[in-house]
């Protein structure tokens, strides 16, 4: 029985109840819900945002991946990176939208009478997608945010610090901007979500140890690019459309929103299998989405759903990053589906 509203724990009474999360982990998971609603405030207003020129449109720049900025693309990445500056637990943050990691240096009021600096910075790195399936923004169509926490080393945090295989994740998550707000979060002990009260700006827990079916009869990927795909991927999808009349022996249906965040979520409320295969516009590029903070933060939710995750070749937690916005093919959802696509790589 679902409980009712006034029984639902609030993030924070949820947070301060699991044994292994420590407070500033806490913190932080609270200053990015927070951003996120004020996100989510802007994104219902649309064209009434409270913001000059509204939140519809484009930038007028681009990201160091060559795409066009939105103007929400860089609203919400303002947002979170307030947000992370002011949480005071944070070593460094990585963006889609900016080009290099933002240390953060906690030192300023910590300069003792000596003049000798105390240097002090908090325990974990940020990384986000602020504004995940921009292409949708002004056909009013589910948006969403997605983040990944890592731990800090000691010092002044560089890049290489941010190197580290998604198992290392101590939390991840995503907010969908949709008909309901959303807030699906993994801390390593399964994936739960949390709708945010619009009226009262609270997120209350409303589905726990959220899993993914083994079996699906639904698969994700954009079809237009069917004849720049590699020879395991023409398989799969062709004995997928042959369905009954294939080894197969089912029908399969098919959903794309062209929001990763979007389609994850469908993944984990009934199961199914996304892909984004590396294809032959980019030879150059192993696929189109990010493994810092695409990849690896959906990856960690969907395994600890009960899913898998993996380039067509390896599991997506154990590859070892080399560059910040690195690019990586992806295939998650349900686990029968995901090994099945997997093996062809594999032969
Ligand atoms: P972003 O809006 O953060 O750049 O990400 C968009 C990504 C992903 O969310 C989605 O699955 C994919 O791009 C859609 O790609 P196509 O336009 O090729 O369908
Ligand atoms: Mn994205
Ligand atoms: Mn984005």
């Amino acid at each position: 029985m679902t409980p009712s509203i006034n029984q639902q724990k609030n993030l924070k009474q949820f947070l301060s109840l699991q044994s292994n999360i420590p407070a500033d982990l806490q913190h932080l998971l609270i200053a990015v819900s927070e951003a996120c609603a004020t996100i989510s405030g802007h994104v219902g207003r649309g064209a009434l945002a409270d913001i000059a020129g509204g939140i519809l449109g484009s930038a007028g720049s681009e990201n160091v991946q060559g795409e066009v900025q939105k103007k929400l693309d860089i609203i919400s990445n303002d947002i979170l990176i307030e947000a992370g500056q002011r949480s005071g637990v944070l070593a460094a943050m990585a963006s889609e939208e900016m080009d290099e990691i933002l240390p953060l240096d906690l030192t300023s009021d910590l300069t003792s009478s000596s003049g000798s600096s105390d240097k002090q910075q908090g325990n974990y790195l940020l990384l986000f997608d602020p504004l995940d399936g921009s292409s949708n923004i002004e056909v009013n169509v589910t948006i969403g945010t997605i983040f990944s926490i890592l731990t800090a080393p000691k010092t002044d945090a560089t890049e290489a610090d941010f190197m580290q295989p998604g198992t290392r994740q101590v939390a991840a998550g995503y907010v969908l901007y949709g008909p309901q707000t959303l807030l699906v979060l993994t801390t390593g002990d399964g994936v739960n979500a949390f709708t945010l009260d619009r009226e009262n700006n609270v997120w209350l827990l409303t589905q726990e140890k959220l899993s993914i079916p083994a079996d699906t009869k639904e698969f994700a990927i954009n079809m237009s690019n069917q004849r720049h795909w590699e020879a395991p991927v023409q398989r799969y999808i062709s004995e997928l459309l042959a369905g009954k009349t294939s080894a197969r022996g089912k029908d399969f249906n098919m959903r794309w929103v062209a929001a990763m965040v979007t389609d994850v979520h469908r993944i984990l409320t009934r199961g199914g299998i996304f892909m984004y295969p590396r294809d032959a516009r980019e030879p150059d590029k192993p696929g189109k989405l990010r493994l810092m903070y695409e990849a690896n933060p959906m990856s960690f939710l969907v395994e600890q759903a009960g899913g898998a995750s993996t380039n067509g070749k390896q599991r997506i937690l154990d590859l070892q990053p080399t560059k910040l916005h690195e690019r990586v093919a992806v295939f998650l959802g349900s686990k029968n589906e995901v090994e099945q696509v997997t093996g062809y790589h594999l032969e």
